[in-house]
């Protein structure tokens, strides 16, 4: 399995931060590591061409469900192979808050990553109310259950459990919090989905920093990072990226 560092740059970025890339490209010419930046929409084919030559792949950070229609402001997965990106992030907690995105809308979303020949990043993870609570395990498990659709392999699926309450906040889980989880999230996926689950990326996401991110990246079934903030400058990526043998 190839690991994965990936970057969801949010609604952040114009032109200049183009250069961000040639910057990490220089810093990280031949990484042990998949290296994926997710920009806003509006950059993502300016971003794949820049990154042409280089081992950076491109994705987008939500679609619609649909192949195209009257659904103004929405993008759909086939526009975001036709510019250029490999990865569709879908189900990330700011769109499930700030959208009132479902399980099932998800879903939906991420077989649409899929009908366009791309995989889909499905996000998960609780509140901190639900894990004051003791919920963790059970919300997890069913967003994971509601989320992803059958037919997820390795190939065209990465689950990224995101505590919501670790998100932006400079707090992170501990490692045996994060290793709970994460076994927990292999177990459910290779009790559905046989073998291939053994080869799905399982990525951990919220305040992921250069500082913190090689004792999380030794943590059990973590295959990798979803970044935030600290992958908007390629100094810091750069030293997650190193990070992830
Ligand atoms: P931060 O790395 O800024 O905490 O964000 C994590 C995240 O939401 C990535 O999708």
């Amino acid at each position: 399995m190839q690991k994965l560092a990936a970057g969801n740059w949010k609604m952040n970025g114009t032109a200049e931060v183009l250069a961000e890339i040639a910057a990490l490209a220089a810093a990280e010419p031949t990484p042990a590591c998949e290296v994926l930046i997710c920009p806003p929409a509006t950059l993502l084919s300016r971003l794949s061409d820049a990154a042409k030559g280089s081992p950076i792949r491109t994705g987008a950070q939500d679609c619609h469900a649909n192949e195209g229609g009257a659904h103004t402001g929405d993008i759909s997965a086939e526009m975001v192979a036709d510019a250029g990106g490999h990865y569709i992030i879908v189900g990330h907690s700011e769109r499930r808050a700030d959208h009132a995105e479902t399980d099932a809308i998800v879903r939906a979303k991420a077989e649409a990553a899929w009908r366009a020949g791309l995989s889909a990043i499905i996000c998960i993870g609780e509140t901190l109310e639900e894990r004051e609570a003791g919920r963790t395990i059970e919300v997890v498990g069913g967003q994971l259950a509601g989320s992803v659709p059958d037919g997820a392999t390795g190939v065209n699926t990465v689950i990224a459990y995101e505590p919501v309450w670790a998100i932006g906040t400079g707090k992170v889980p501990t490692l045996d919090e994060i290793g709970a989880v994460h076994d927990d999230i292999r177990t459910r996926l290779v009790d559905r989905f046989g073998a291939t689950a053994n080869d799905m990326r399982l990525l951990y996401g919220g305040s992921v920093k250069p500082g913190n991110a090689a004792e999380i990246f030794g943590v059990s079934n973590v295959d990798g990072a979803l970044v935030g903030g600290a992958s908007l400058k390629a100094a810091d990526f750069a030293g997650i990226v190193s990070a992830l043998k």
